[in-house]
């Protein structure tokens, strides 16, 4: 039996996927991940809080048999993303006298994206509430955390807060709780924050603050562990969320013929002589997922390349396009770059990172192999950076 028991009326029924390394075939999942599905079985009614992704729907299935549930009244949908709303329509079929429950928005995102007829939904508003007898579900939309119908659901007697996406982690892992002695718990909340999270910073902080409003003793996200102890985690993500920066540069660089990594590493020693932390990471060959993770505190990121037929390497082209649509909290970037012959690295670069509210430091071109005035440049480059970075305070 996979099911894991909360309290006495509250079940974990969802689903482990061990073997998913790749999420929209974008997002790195170095541990796997869970799809987590909730049963809650009121003195009068019976709800299931968000279903799996449709390839994982048996193990949903298994686990509500085991459990021998014979009636589910409401499906509650949090969010329509497949991952969780995938396998609704199964659980519409076995338990015919089931209603989906969620709001307008969410319920026409489910019309589009599954089979589900319009008479089988339960629309509800912001704070609404609905009766399964003894225990009370409160709906609370928590919009863009990470699509515009995202909502959480509070059974207010037990105190749980179900927030699908928001809190989660992408981690395959037998435990309910999560054992905050493992790294893992920190890390893969870290990185699920940053690929999930981070481009909605603004209505993250919203959101947050609808949490800790409400002060639940269990916060039950829809991936990773259930977390008994909520403050951990809020205060994680207060930090990360924050507009609070490290002293620190990424280098992302990809190099050819070994001109942009000299630049790279003259730039590296130039920082680290002025008390400037340097994190480098090889766009050929660095693992996805940590390199995503450094773009959550670091105050400045540069870029290096070489010109690929007139243009930044496909690698760098990539990494800047992720930087831009992650939205960082990066304050100042700035470019590197070695060229042979027209380059036009620099305007297609900064038009794929797209971030008005980064300060660009300008950029440091060589034709060629670095020259005296190339490391010159650069010196000019770390000093401008060490500027920036007492401004902020950070030295
Ligand atoms: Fe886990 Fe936005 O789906």
């Amino acid at each position: 039996m996979r099911v894991k028991q909360i309290n006495e009326s509250v079940w974990s029924v969802g689903a482990i996927d061990w073997k998913r390394r790749m999420f929209d075939e974008i997002v790195p999942l170095p541990d796997g991940t869970s799809y987590n599905s909730y049963l809650i079985n009121g003195s009068e009614k019976t709800a299931l809080i968000d279903t799996v992704d449709p390839h994982m729907e048996k193990d949903l299935l298994d686990n509500l048999k085991d459990l021998e549930v014979n009636k589910i009244d409401y499906i509650i949908s949090n969010h329509a993303e497949q991952d969780h709303s995938g396998s609704i329509p199964i659980i519409l079929e076995m338990f015919p006298e089931s209603k989906v429950v969620t709001n307008e928005k969410c319920k026409n995102m489910l019309i589009d994206l599954l089979p589900i007829d319009e008479e089988r939904f339960i629309v509800i508003q912001d704070r609404e509430t609905i009766s399964l007898g003894d225990k009370t579900l409160e709906f609370i939309f928590a919009p863009w955390v990470h699509w515009p119908e995202t909502m959480f659901t509070y059974l207010r007697e037990d105190k749980i807060l179900f927030t699908c996406d928001f809190l989660g982690s992408h981690l395959a892992t037998s435990e309910l709780y999560a054992d905050f002695d493992d790294f893992k718990i920190y890390e893969d909340a870290k990185l699920y924050y940053v690929e999930i999270m981070m481009p909605y910073r603004r209505f993250f902080i919203k959101a947050l603050e609808l949490v800790e409003d409400l002060k639940p003793g269990i916060i039950a996200p829809s991936h990773g562990p259930v977390y008994d102890k909520p403050e951990y985690i809020i205060n994680l993500h207060k930090k990360w969320v924050s507009d609070e920066v490290k002293n620190e540069v990424l280098l992302f660089w990809v190099s050819m013929h070994g001109s942009t990594k000299e630049m790279v590493d003259y730039l590296e020693k130039e920082l680290i002589k002025r008390k400037i932390n340097v994190r480098k990471f090889d766009l050929a060959s660095s693992d996805a997922a940590r390199l995503t993770m450094s773009l959550v505190d670091a105050a400045t990121l540069v870029l290096a390349t070489p010109a690929v037929l007139g243009g930044a390497h496909p690698a760098a082209v990539y990494a800047a396009y992720l930087t831009g649509i992650l939205k960082p909290k990066i304050k100042f970037a700035s470019i590197i770059a070695s060229y042979s012959w027209g380059s036009k690295i620099v305007d297609q670069l900064k038009g794929l990172m797209n971030n008005p509210k980064w300060e660009i430091l300008d950029p440091v071109l060589s034709k060629g192999a670095a020259k005296e005035e190339t490391y010159k440049d650069l010196e000019r480059l770390a000093a401008e950076i060490e500027t920036k970075h007492r401004s902020e305070g950070l030295l």
